[in-house]
């Protein structure tokens, strides 16, 4: 099986200002300076370019949290891949389900979202994930299946390798309800299935875990074959904590 380098992402959502993340990112840089480990710090758009400056000369990678899928244009309040490329912004979260939920991002613009975000060479993190009334009635399956045949469906099979995948059960984010290593394990490798069967190298895509990820456990998530980083939320506000599940992976 190709090693895949552990990946570990921290979501910021809608916290932090400029100052806050400069802070952060001066807090964190000593913790993980032996890491070998990707690390991906996603902060809002306002401090993209702050914290792209203050790793400079560092491996830590930057992501956006959303980016429109359509180049330019007449949409007020959208970001577009250019702009962030320009930034030297590296990769981008897509479909997060509080995007999904909140936004209405459907299905249809992530199938543009994901190439556009390839073409501007932002690595795209796809979020999938069920909501609680689709696993209670054993639809965890269908609900990844459809969202990643959707999501991917404007790839060739050879960039699938360039995609991260998240699975982020819904039931888990922001709840303090984890998934078990068990349940994480089997999603991750379900959609590592998916993604062969639509002829990718699924072997080299990094699938990660989130939902309520924290430094307590964090090795037993991580310690699952198929599982190979974490998208973290609320414990990567702290640059000790967000350092403790960075050295766990
Ligand atoms: P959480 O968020 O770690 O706070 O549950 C994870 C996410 O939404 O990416």
């Amino acid at each position: 099986m190709p090693s895949r380098t552990p990946y570990v992402a921290a979501n910021w959502k809608m916290h932090k200002t400029v100052a806050e993340a400069a802070e952060f990112v001066d807090a964190l840089l000593p913790r993980i300076a032996a890491t070998q480990s990707d690390v991906v710090i996603c902060p809002g758009f306002t401090a993209l370019a702050e914290v792209v400056e203050r790793r400079r000369g560092t491996a830590v990678k930057v992501a956006a949290q959303n980016m429109h899928e359509e180049e330019w244009g007449a949409f007020t309040g959208e970001v577009s891949a250019p702009m962030l490329a320009e930034l030297d912004v590296e990769a981008v979260i897509l479909g997060h389900s509080e995007r999904r939920q909140y936004f209405n991002e459907t299905d249809e613009a992530l199938a543009r979202k994901v190439p556009a975000a390839l073409a501007h060479d932002l690595e795209p993190i796809l979020c999938v994930g069920e909501s609680e009334a689709a696993r209670d009635a054993e639809e965890t399956d269908e609900v990844l299946e459809r969202q990643l045949q959707t999501d991917l469906g404007g790839l060739e099979p050879d960039q699938i390798a360039g995609v991260v995948v998240a699975y982020e059960p819904i039931w888990a984010i922001g709840t303090g309800r984890t998934a078990t290593p068990e349940q994480a394990q089997e999603a991750c490798a379900f959609i590592r299935d998916v993604l062969r069967a639509r002829g990718a190298a699924a072997g080299e895509v990094r699938i990660l875990y989130g939902g309520s990820v924290k430094p307590a456990n964090a090795a037993e998530i991580l310690s699952q074959p198929d599982v190979d980083g974490a998208l973290v939320g609320g414990a990567a506000l702290d640059p000790g904590e967000f350092a403790a599940i960075v050295d766990a992976a």
